[in-house]
């Protein structure tokens, strides 16, 4: 509690100052080649293009300087958010009061096929890259992840899915590191995942992860499933920026289906708009703010509630906030 008697938090009551100097003090520590970097903007690095600035931007180059930057957070009580591909996110306009970590760096984007005919990947490879080096090393039964336009660690941390499938099917362990800076191994087995959940990576960033592929096939064949999922989402999801699907399907509905059901394709707050092509994709038509994204969620929960008397739980993260705090 300041003396102004606002209710801030540790966190936000860090001034511009002491984020100096927190900044200055972990340079010294790190690799030259470990990005760190004050008032970073965000929204160019999420697809739905919308928000503020992370207070510290950190792209440390190996695990050392991951483990670093999270024991000087922890000692400094600076609040830490992964970023992944951005692409299930939203930030909000003032941004975020913490250090926002990106496995960015190319160390982070291995691939290498291991004994048995399992992968190991990095937690930055980008989906799209991990179909495309196993397409070409003719390991099949990653295609439903193709379209998805995350890095690994993103897809591990939201058991990201597509075209009936979700990565969880295809993970045999993850390797992560807690926000203490220890690395650990978990298999499957021991990791609590469900639709478009993971409780380990919570409070624990994913840094790698062994992935064995349902099946075997060749590359033509891989090529072909591939090319057919493409299609399939190019003529069903929008191509305007977004965050993919904002909502999380409800046990037996299609969010997608109900909200256009409740006559919302095409409603718009500011340059944020319910997407004419898929219901469940709220689309930045240009110079959307966040705000302006935040209300059309409100509205399309209340419409539909109204309307289908089901209530909507955001699947997007809102960045550094909680949804129930603001809908
Ligand atoms: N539908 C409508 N109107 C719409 C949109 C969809 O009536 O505006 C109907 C469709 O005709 C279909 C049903 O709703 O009968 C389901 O739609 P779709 O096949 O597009 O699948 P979805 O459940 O809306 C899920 C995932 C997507 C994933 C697709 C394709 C969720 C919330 N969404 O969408 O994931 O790409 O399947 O596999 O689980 C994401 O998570 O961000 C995401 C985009």
């Amino acid at each position: 509690m300041n003396t102004a008697g606002s209710a801030l938090s540790g966190a936000e009551a860090m001034g511009a100052p002491a984020w100096e100097d927190f900044t200055a003090a972990l340079r010294l520590q790190l690799a030259t080649k470990t990005k760190l970097q004050r008032e970073e903007p965000l929204a160019p690095k999420t697809t739905m293009r919308v928000g503020g600035a992370a207070r510290l931007y950190a792209e440390p180059a190996s695990a050392t300087d991951l483990q670093t930057v999270l024991r000087a957070a922890r000692a400094s009580g600076v609040e830490v958010f992964l970023l992944g591909r951005g692409s299930n996110v939203i930030v909000p306009d003032e941004g975020v009061e913490g250090i926002v970590i990106s496995l960015a760096h190319e160390a982070w984007a291995t691939f290498e096929v291991v004994a048995g005919g399992a992968v190991h990947v990095g937690a930055g490879l980008r989906l799209k890259n991990l179909c495309g080096r196993a397409a070409a090393a003719g390991v099949a039964g990653f295609e439903f992840l193709e379209g998805i336009p995350g890095s690994v660690g993103g897809a591990l941390r939201m058991n990201a899915g597509a075209m009936g499938g979700w990565i969880f099917d295809v993970v045999e362990a993850v390797e992560l590191m807690t926000f203490d800076g220890d690395v650990k191994i978990l298999a499957k087995a021991e990791m609590h995942v469900d639709y478009r959940h993971c409780a380990e990576l919570h409070h624990a960033i994913a840094i790698g992860a062994r992935l064995r592929p349902a099946t075997v096939a060749n590359a033509d064949s891989i090529k072909r499933q591939m090319d057919a999922y493409a299609q399939k989402r190019h003529e069903t999801q929008p191509r305007e920026p977004s965050a993919g699907c904002i909502f999380k399907n409800p046990p037996g509905h299609s969010a997608g289906r109900l909200v256009d059901e409740s006559g919302l394709k095409g409603e718009r707050v500011g340059d944020a708009e319910v997407s004419p092509v898929h219901a469940n994709f709220i689309v930045n038509r240009g110079h959307a703010t966040a705000a302006e994204v935040i209300e059309l969620v409100r509205q399309v929960r209340a419409r539909v509630r109204q309307a289908k008397g089901v209530e909507l739980e955001p699947e997007v993260l809102l960045y550094g906030k909680n949804w129930k705090d603001v809908l």
